[in-house]
């Protein structure tokens, strides 16, 4: 029993330190992923909500030019627990847009029932709804899933690290333009630097280094791929509290049917 206890907590060691640690590092040697503090993280972490509100303003102002957000309904933009924007200007937002009505065919304003468009031609990238979710900065060690369990899948820290990651080079193949990114697998990557310093004018007077505009459009965009993120952790919580409860009581219980019986024994 006791060396059991010992095996288990050196395998719990070694996969929490030894793997989590240098090996995660490098990446594995090909792309470099940053570890960023965001404030979800954690058993009780909440989103910002006035850096969701500056990563929406990123993504307004220039990620929307080549990508859509289409499982993002309008309306959700003013939701509670996310960046809480104003109804009626999320409404006239949402009027910005033309849509192709379902039912007639004919072009119309948008509401704040659609969702946001989808982009798509030459030069243009990937939906990012679920961008977050659907990529891994953090891996291994596998199948113990510690890692993740402390700091996250790393998807938003991958999307930071692809936006602060670029090297500089550049170059031409069969017609088309790469971009030197530690991040990116392969490193070169079709998407040129999208983001330089002061490129906007946060409106809430936050200067707009890279790193800062990278950071929130990060976390906006975990936002979009996990809006009821909130709400899944307190739920969590919640039934932990009632298992240990439940255990407490059990056991309680237990002891206290069986305690006449303890301690008498019959020799036969
Ligand atoms: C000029 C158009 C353009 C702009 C502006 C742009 N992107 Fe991209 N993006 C692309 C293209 C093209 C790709 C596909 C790159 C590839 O596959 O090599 C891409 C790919 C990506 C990827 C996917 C990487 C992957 O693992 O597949 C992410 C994440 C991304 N962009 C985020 C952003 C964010 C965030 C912004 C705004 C700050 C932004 N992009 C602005 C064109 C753009």
């Amino acid at each position: 029993m006791k060396n059991l206890l010992i095996s288990a907590i050196s395998a719990l060691a070694i996969g929490t330190g030894f793997f989590a640690g240098p090996a995660l590092a490098s990446g594995g040697g090909e792309s470099h992923v940053e570890n960023v503090d965001f404030s979800f993280e954690g058993a009780f972490g909440t989103f910002d909500q006035q850096q969701l509100r500056r990563g929406f303003q990123v993504y307004r102002e220039v990620c929307s030019a080549c990508h859509g957000l289409k499982f993002v309904p309008f309306r959700t933009l003013a939701d509670e627990g996310g960046p809480m924007m104003d109804p009626a200007w999320v409404r006239a937002y949402a009027a910005e847009f033309t849509m192709v009505d379902k039912e007639t065919g004919e072009d119309r304003p948008g509401k704040e029932t659609d969702h946001f468009p989808t982009v798509t031609g030459e030069g243009m990238g990937p939906d990012l709804s679920l961008m977050a979710k659907a990529r891994a900065g953090f891996h291994g060690p596998y199948g113990l899933g510690l890692n993740q369990l402390f700091r996250g899948m790393g998807g938003p820290e991958y999307i930071y690290s692809i936006l602060t990651g670029y090297t500089g080079e550049e170059k031409e193949e069969a017609g088309s333009f790469f971009y030197g990114n530690h991040t990116f697998p392969g490193g070169w990557i079709a998407m040129p630097p999208p983001l330089s310093e002061d490129l906007i004018e946060y409106e809430d007077g936050t200067p707009a280094t890279v790193e800062q505009m990278a950071k929130d459009i990060s976390a906006f965009l975990m936002w979009t791929a996990e809006p009821k993120l909130e709400a899944r952790k307190r739920w969590g919580f919640v039934a932990v509290i009632m298992l240990v409860l439940l255990s407490s009581l059990l056991y309680l219980t237990n002891k206290k049917l069986w305690a006449p019986h303890k301690g008498k024994h019959v020799d036969l």
